[in-house]
């Protein structure tokens, strides 16, 4: 038998040299924790939202723009020698969307014409449900042809005649499902419309919003990309806190994430220019985020503008009072009654009954974007503002600060304050107390959290590792094990930014790496501590008493209230030696016989192993294994140095995994 890659007779030896770290975990004392732990955040970088998480397969599918990313042909390429060009009609689809794709062409061309989409650098193709539609305007007597084909031989996987509806001066939209044949050897693969120019009067026809949807995660409408939904949902998350991070606050003044330009039919939505170098459509927008935690079992953290843009200006005192107001139009649009105004709103948009809200966070990192004048007038008026009028009018909503204790603000209790800990992962180690401190006044929110910079004094300025990576990871862990034992004062924590496409990104180091084929989709080795430690909820810690205090293992003990198990997680830091650590563990009362489930996970590829969407690789070893109580009480495993565990004893009779 071969036990974390030692042989029997060496850990025999291990065992008889290396004295155990005997812990006894308390049945009495401890506090009740916070019911959502860890959670996830959304942030539209990296293409986590469209081409990302958002299941559209056609990018730039309405021609949006803005002075920052001019309207552009961008992903469109012309078929048979049509002529295509952006117009704004003077009759436009709608005033979201001013802008359209005029297809010209001449009606002596005898093939067939039109135009294809390239996706968010390719789109996936299988034997599978594609739901899509186009606006026309224009006179065509006879059928659009819609189609996927392989980009690389043009081959056609799947197509479907779409009976033209289309009419003069008037923008008519055509729905289709597209059922292809077969599955596309790759993604490298291109969605097109064609049309017969013989029944084109007036040499040309105008298109806009064209869309293709997969089968979507829960089969939302406008919903979200299964695999990445289904990896999500596999952490066991228990909150979404969104719409950002940067993205909220917007670039300037003028383009802050405004509520109500994300809601009802896509063609009403403008989109916006992102902060993170491209226009967004907007299309998972306030209503698709609540469905989202309505389907994954999320708390939703709602977070509003708070007067603060990107580049560092604020809303001076005097005008904020319009912005206050916007906001409580948003929450009223979420949780009043559908007999308030907002809320009526919601309820003409299909959505009668109100969602529940419960936790309202104001701004994003309102310390750091123009400071310091920019944060002394969040210290001074912005969140107090945002706050008192909130608080009024939903006495029960839980507010949440954008900075925490830790950024020099003093927070009236009970509101909370919002922490985001990017380090080196030797920061983690060193920092493991730093919750301990607090108050059960000082409720914190962990918004965002992620090892990025390698050991070695590279401070913020300097790169972010190339991946999550193994020490990173394990960093992690000891953090989120700190978070856990004083889970009474943190409200929850998040790994972020969580998403990356491949084709495009800003930032390094995220949750999941992902393209536009399914099959690359990449799990990295913080998603795999991530999801140990997140997937054993603990619902009240539990003192522990160690025999001594080692300078590697971190822990925390607590029991399950719903599930009656007990629970125990620990990560090992660097060791003496590089010698593994020998754990007796020991719980108070725990009756004779008893056996725990212990899930080990180590790095077959060293500390900075990591996960490479290149090479599909996976580093993580995942170790689980029954261990029965021996005489003196005790449950005794290894803990090698850079490996996180959890033992879990279920309730007897039931088995180990969540
Ligand atoms: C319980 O909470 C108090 C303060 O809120 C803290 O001092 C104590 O350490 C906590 N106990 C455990 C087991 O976390
Ligand atoms: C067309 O409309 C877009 C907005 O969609 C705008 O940015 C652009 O300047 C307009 N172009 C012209 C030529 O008016
Ligand atoms: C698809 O193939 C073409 C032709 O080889 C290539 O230029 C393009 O980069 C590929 N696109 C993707 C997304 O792989
Ligand atoms: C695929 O079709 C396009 C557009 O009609 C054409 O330009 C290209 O040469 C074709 N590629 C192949 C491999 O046939
Ligand atoms: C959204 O709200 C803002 C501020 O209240 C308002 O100026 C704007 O007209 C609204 N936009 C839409 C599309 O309703
Ligand atoms: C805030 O007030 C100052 C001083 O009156 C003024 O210069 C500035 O433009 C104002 N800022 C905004 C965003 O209106
Ligand atoms: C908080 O105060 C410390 C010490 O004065 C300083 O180093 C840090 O930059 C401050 N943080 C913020 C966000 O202002
Ligand atoms: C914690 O809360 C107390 C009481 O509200 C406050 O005095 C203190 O400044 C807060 N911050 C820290 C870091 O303890
Ligand atoms: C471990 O460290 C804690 C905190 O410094 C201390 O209270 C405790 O006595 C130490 N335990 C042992 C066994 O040294
Ligand atoms: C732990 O070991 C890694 C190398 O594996 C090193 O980079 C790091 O500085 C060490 N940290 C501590 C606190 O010793
Ligand atoms: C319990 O027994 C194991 C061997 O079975 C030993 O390694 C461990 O130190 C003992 N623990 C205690 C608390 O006596």
């Amino acid at each position: 038998m071969v036990l974390l890659g030692l042989p029997v007779a060496v850990l025999a030896f291990l065992a008889t040299t290396l004295n155990a770290v005997e812990i006894v975990v308390h049945s009495q004392g401890g506090n009740e924790t916070s019911r959502i732990p860890f959670g996830l955040m959304h942030e539209d970088i990296n293409n986590a939202g469209d081409g990302g998480i958002y299941a559209e397969l056609i990018r730039n599918r309405a021609f949006q723009g803005s002075k920052q990313y001019p309207v552009s042909l961008s992903s469109w390429t012309p078929i048979n020698g049509a002529i295509l060009s952006i117009k704004n009609l003077s009759t436009p689809l709608s005033a979201a969307l001013p802008s359209s794709m005029n297809v010209a062409t001449s009606s002596t061309v005898s093939k067939s014409v039109g135009f294809a989409n390239a996706g968010f650098w390719g789109i996936d193709v299988r034997k599978q449900k594609y739901k899509g539609s186009f606006y026309v305007r224009g006179s065509y007597k006879g059928s659009f042809k819609a189609s996927l084909q392989s980009a690389l031989t043009n081959e056609t996987f799947g197509s479907i005649k779409v009976e033209s509806k289309a009419r003069k001066n008037e923008w008519v939209q055509h729905q289709f499902i597209l059922v292809p044949e077969k599955d596309a050897p790759s993604s490298n693969n291109t969605f097109a419309v064609t049309f017969d120019p013989a029944g084109v009067t007036g040499g040309s026809l105008d298109f806009n919003l064209i869309s293709l949807f997969p089968p979507t995660y829960k089969n939302r409408e406008n919903g979200l990309r299964p695999d990445i939904a289904e990896a999500f949902a596999a952490l066991n998350p228990k909150f979404l806190r969104f719409p950002g991070g940067n993205a909220l606050e917007g670039p300037n003044l003028a383009n802050p994430w405004k509520w109500n330009e994300t809601i009802g039919p896509l063609k009403d939505r403008p989109g916006r220019p992102g902060v993170w170098g491209y226009q967004t459509s907007d299309g998972l927008g306030l209503v698709e985020y609540l469905h989202w935690c309505n389907d994954m079992g999320l708390e939703p953290i709602l977070a509003i503008w708070s007067g603060l843009a990107l580049d560092g200006a604020y809303i001076n005192e005097t005008d904020l009072a319009p912005w206050v107001e916007d906001a409580l139009n948003e929450i009223e649009f979420v949780r009043g009654d559908a007999s308030t105004p907002y809320g009526q709103l919601r309820a003409s948009l299909g959505y009668p009954e109100p969602w529940e809200l419960k936790f309202i966070e104001v701004g994003n990192e309102d310390w750091l974007a123009g400071a310091p004048s920019g944060y002394k007038s969040y210290t001074t008026y912005r969140f107090e503002a945002f706050k008192n009028a909130i608080e009024e009018k939903y006495p029960d909503m839980h507010i949440i600060a954008s900075p925490s204790v830790f950024d020099n603000m003093t927070i009236p209790a009970p509101a909370a304050g919002d922490y985001h800990p990017y380090r080196q992962p030797n920061d983690y180690y060193a920092e493991f107390d730093k919750f301990d401190n607090l108050t059960p006044d000082n409720l914190t929110l962990v918004g965002e959290f992620a090892a990025v910079h390698p050991n070695g004094g590279i401070d913020w300025a300097g790169q972010l590792h190339p991946f999550p990576w193994w020490i990173g990871g394990v960093g992690e862990a000891v953090f989120m094990i700190s978070t856990e034992r004083n889970g009474d004062r943190i409200l929850g924590a998040t790994y972020a930014p969580i998403l990356r496409n491949m084709n495009r990104w800003q930032w390094s180091v995220c949750m999941i790496e992902f393209e536009a084929d399914v099959k690359k989709t990449t799990l990295s080795t913080s998603y795999h501590i991530f999801q140990l430690i997140s997937t054993h909820p603990i619902t009240h810690n539990l003192p522990t008493t160690p025999s001594t205090n080692t300078s590697s293992l971190f822990f925390v003990a607590g029991k399950n209230e719903d599930t009656g198990s007990q629970i125990f997680k620990v990560a090992n830091y660097n060791t003496t030696d590089h010698q593994p650590t020998p754990v007796s563990l020991k719980f108070e009362g725990l009756q004779k016989g008893a056996t725990a489930g212990l899930t080990l996970l180590t790095s077959d590829a060293g500390p900075f192993g990591y996960n490479d969407p290149a090479k599909g690789n996976n580093v993580v070893v995942t170790t689980t294994k029954t261990l029965s109580m021996g005489d003196n009480g005790t449950f005794d495993f290894m803990m090698p140095e850079l490996s996180v565990a959890v033992v879990d004893i279920g309730i007897p009779g039931h088995d180990h995994s969540n």
